[in-house]
């Protein structure tokens, strides 16, 4: 039909000009807290420490994996409701990101080409290695045999997420402790884990497959969203081409040049332009 398509999840996200558009991060926000909220509710017992002349109850230990928007809102709302929190990250940059918002930084050992590969990835996931997935694996089952909440948000833009959190892992968790699986729409972090279903395991830990946390905030996420949507739609507009110096109508200004534009077209021109990035 000739149509011009735009993929708002295709924005460079290092544009400072495009933040307001970013409706990756708009969304990834408002579902990093309310995952939080999601797992407190399926907790049994409560977050902060209490100290109490009927005695003292311990913090929440809460373990974030992935830090990326949504990573670092659950840190944030997690410190606020008194636990103690954990995360880890691909990206070396989030630990100071980490320890800011007062979380302990779960630390993964890289190779020496991986941490250059880390840092010239433009703020994304890099691909590790086998033997930094091993790693991982075992920083990950260690925290999470001591964990009470587990909240996963590791994603690959337009590829199947990474798998995080095992089988064997799982097994050795508390009866009673919670994982919130924030990338069971795109495969899962955790084993197990189905979108938009709740799983018990038969050692009581409580699997959360979270597909589609904004819709869980629906009103703020929509306003949000449209905000984002108004600010694209805005660039695409511009004062018509006239003779008339006194006409004030604008005119669609579509320009493929355009940084923001030309990266978010998927269609144009009668041309499918995905398979060419
Ligand atoms: P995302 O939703 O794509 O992934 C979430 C997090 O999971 C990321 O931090 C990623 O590094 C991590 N991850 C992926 N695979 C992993 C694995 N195997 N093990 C451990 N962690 C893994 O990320 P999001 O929230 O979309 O952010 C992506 C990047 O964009 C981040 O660096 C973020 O800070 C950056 N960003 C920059 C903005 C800007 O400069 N204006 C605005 C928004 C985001």
């Amino acid at each position: 039909k000739g149509a011009t398509a735009f993929a708002m999840e295709l924005l460079p996200r290092t544009l400072s000009r495009a933040q307001n558009m970013d409706v990756l991060s708009s969304q990834a926000n408002l579902a990093g807290y309310k995952a939080v909220l999601l797992a407190a509710n399926e907790y049994s017992r409560p977050f902060p420490m209490f100290m109490t002349s009927a005695g003292t109850v311990k913090p929440a230990k809460v373990v974030i994996l992935g830090v990326g928007v949504a990573g670092l809102q659950a840190i944030a709302t997690a410190k606020r409701l008194g636990a103690v929190v954990e995360a880890s990250d691909l990206r070396p940059t989030a630990r100071e990101q980490v320890e800011s918002l007062g979380g302990k930084w779960l630390d993964v050992p890289m190779s020496a080409e991986e941490a250059e590969t880390a840092k010239s990835t433009g703020g994304y996931a890099w691909t590790p290695s086998e033997q930094y997935i091993k790693d991982q694996a075992a920083i990950v089952d260690k925290a999470l045999s001591n964990a009470d909440i587990v909240i996963t948000t590791a994603q690959i833009p337009g590829r199947q997420a990474p798998r995080l959190v095992h089988q064997s892992t799982i097994a050795k968790m508390k009866a009673g402790s919670v994982l919130i699986d924030m990338a069971a729409g795109t495969g899962g972090n955790v084993e197990g884990s189905v979108p938009d279903e709740t799983i018990t395991t038969s050692n009581g830990v409580r699997i959360v497959g979270a597909a589609n946390i904004p819709s869980q905030l629906a009103a703020q996420s929509s306003d949000l969203y449209a905000n984002n949507l108004v600010n694209f739609i805005t660039t695409l507009i511009a004062p018509a081409a006239t003779d008339d110096a006194t006409a004030n109508t604008m005119a669609l200004n579509l320009d493929m040049e355009d940084e923001i534009q030309g990266a978010l077209a998927v269609t144009h021109d009668n041309q499918i332009r995905l398979a060419k990035r």
